[in-house]
C-alpha cells in the first residue's frame, strides 16, 4: 500500500483485493497505521474517542476539519476521508457549502455522508459540484438518538429491500464507494453483488469489498464499551496504563532518571 489511492484505483479494486480502511484522528497515529491501510478515515467517531462524548451528534465542521488537517500532514502518502458531521448536510445548500470547506480548508480527498436513498439527492449535488462522496448506509451513527440506540439493520424483509433500495440509490447519485454499517451478513454479501462500487464493511461479515474499524477500538484503547464486530489486535489500553504506572513508580522511587537519561 505505497502508492496513494484515487477514486479511481479504489472503484478498480473492487473484486480484485479486499480494501483496508482505518480511522484516525491525529497526525501521529495516521502516520502510523498509512503503511497499512488504502483509506483513510477521520470519522466523527472522534467526538467519542477523543472528545469524550456519548455520541458523535455534537461534532462540529471546526473539529473534523481540525483533526482532517493533522491526519492529512501525518498521512501524506494517503487517500483520506472526512466525516460529515450531523447536521451539516440536511439540505443541499448547506452539504455543498460545509463540503467545498473540507476541500478548500484540507487535503481531503472525499467527504462521508450518512443516509441512503433519502439522501441520493445530496450525494448527486456534491458529486455533480465536484466533491467526491463515500456513502454510508445500514446502522448510522448520527441517527442514534432518533432510534432510541445502535441498532443492527437488515433484519427483516423490509429492511433488507431498503438497503438495497439504499446501495443502489447512493451509487446512482455518483457515490464512489460506501461504508455498510451494522448489517446482517447475508445482507450486506448482497448488497455488495448489486452494486459496481465498493461496499466497505464494519460489523457487516466478511462478504464485502473492504472492512473499516476504528482505531482506537481495535487497539484496544477505548474502553468504554466494545461492539461485537471489534477485534482487539492489542489491549492498548493495559499497555498503555502499565507503562504508565512504571513511569509513576520509576518517578517516585527516583529511579528515573537515570544517567543514560542526563546530560
Ligand atoms: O465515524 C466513524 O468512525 C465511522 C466508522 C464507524 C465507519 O463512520
Amino acid at each position: 500500500m505505497n502508492k496513494k489511492m484515487t477514486i479511481n484505483s479504489i472503484q478498480k479494486s473492487k473484486g480484485v483485493r479486499p480494501l483496508v480502511m482505518i480511522t484516525a484522528y491525529d497526525a501521529l497515529f495516521a502516520k502510523l497505521l498509512e503503511p497499512s491501510s488504502d483509506m483513510i478515515l477521520v470519522g466523527d467517531s472522534l467526538n467519542m474517542s477523543f472528545a469524550g462524548k456519548s455520541d458523535t451528534l455534537s461534532t462540529t465542521m471546526d473539529q473534523m476539519l481540525y483533526h482532517t488537517n493533522a491526519v492529512c500532514m501525518g498521512a501524506k502518502n494517503s487517500f483520506i476521508i472526512c466525516d460529515m458531521p450531523f447536521g451539516t448536510y440536511t439540505n443541499k445548500t448547506d452539504a455543498l457549502k460545509n463540503s467545498i470547506r473540507v476541500f478548500q480548508e484540507t487535503d481531503a480527498d472525499c467527504v462521508k455522508i450518512e443516509g441512503g436513498e433519502d439522501k441520493a439527492d445530496i450525494v448527486k449535488h456534491l458529486t455533480s459540484n465536484g466533491i467526491a462522496v463515500c456513502g454510508h448506509i445500514g446502522l448510522l451513527p448520527q441517527s442514534v438518538r432518533s432510534e432510541g440506540g445502535y441498532k443492527v439493520k437488515g433484519k427483516t424483509s423490509k429492511e433488507q429491500l431498503q438497503l438495497i433500495e439504499d446501495a443502489r440509490a447512493i451509487e446512482s447519485a455518483g457515490a464512489f464507494c460506501m461504508v455498510i454499517e451494522g448489517v446482517k451478513a447475508e445482507v450486506a454479501s448482497e448488497i455488495t453483488n448489486c452494486v459496481d462500487i465498493p461496499v466497505i464493511g464494519i460489523g457487516a461479515g466478511a462478504n464485502v469489498d473492504g472492512q473499516v474499524l476504528v482505531f482506537s477500538d481495535m487497539l484496544g484503547l477505548f474502553e468504554e464499551f466494545t461492539p461485537k464486530f471489534v477485534k482487539k489486535y492489542i489491549d492498548g489500553a493495559t499497555l498503555v496504563k502499565e507503562a504508565l504506572k512504571q513511569y509513576s513508580d520509576e518517578v517516585q522511587s527516583r529511579e528515573f532518571p537515570t544517567e543514560e537519561y542526563t546530560y
